[in-house]
C-alpha cells in the first residue's frame, strides 16, 4: 500500500544553524523557511535526489514539536512520511487492522498542499507515521 519515502522530519532546536550545516557541511539543496501555523511549525524542506528531509522547528506556544524538544534538546528524527494513492483507503484499512489515527482521523493538509494523516508512534514501533497522498 505505501509508496515512496516522501520525507524525513528532524526536529531541531536552531532552524538557521541546521539549515546553513546542510547547505554547507552536507552540500543539500536546501530551502526557504516556511512558516505553517496550521502545523505549528516552521519548515525548511531539503531536496536529495531520492527524497526530502523536512527540518522542523515549533512556531507558536502550541507547537506540537515543542514537547518532543523538551525531551530532545539537541533535536532528533520527528517523523517518517510515506506515500499513498488513496489516504481515506489507507485510514480505512489501518483502522481495520488496529492503528489509531492521530487527531480526528480526517485528513488535514499538510506542508505540501496535500492531505495528510499521522498514526500513533506506539503502533508504529515508536516512529510517528506520517501519510500523504501524492
Ligand atoms: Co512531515
Amino acid at each position: 500500500m505505501i509508496g515512496r519515502l516522501n520525507h524525513v522530519a528532524i526536529a531541531v532546536p536552531d532552524l538557521e544553524a541546521a539549515a546553513e550545516q546542510y547547505r554547507t557541511a552536507l552540500g543539500a539543496k536546501v530551502g526557504a523557511p516556511q512558516e505553517e501555523p496550521d502545523h505549528g511549525v516552521t519548515v525548511v524542506f531539503i531536496e536529495l535526489p531520492n527524497t526530502k528531509i523536512e527540518l522542523l522547528h515549533p512556531l507558536g506556544e502550541e507547537s506540537p514539536i515543542k514537547g518532543f524538544l523538551e525531551k530532545n534538546p539537541a533535536g532528533g528524527i520527528h517523523h517518517v512520511c510515506y506515500e499513498v494513492d488513496d489516504i481515506h483507503a489507507a485510514r480505512d484499512r489501518l483502522q481495520d487492522a488496529g492503528a489509531r489515527v492521530l487527531g480526528s482521523g480526517e485528513p488535514k493538509i499538510g506542508a505540501h498542499g496535500k492531505p495528510v494523516l499521522f498514526l500513533h508512534p506506539k503502533d508504529f514501533n515508536g516512529c510517528l507515521v506520517e501519510l500523504e497522498q501524492v
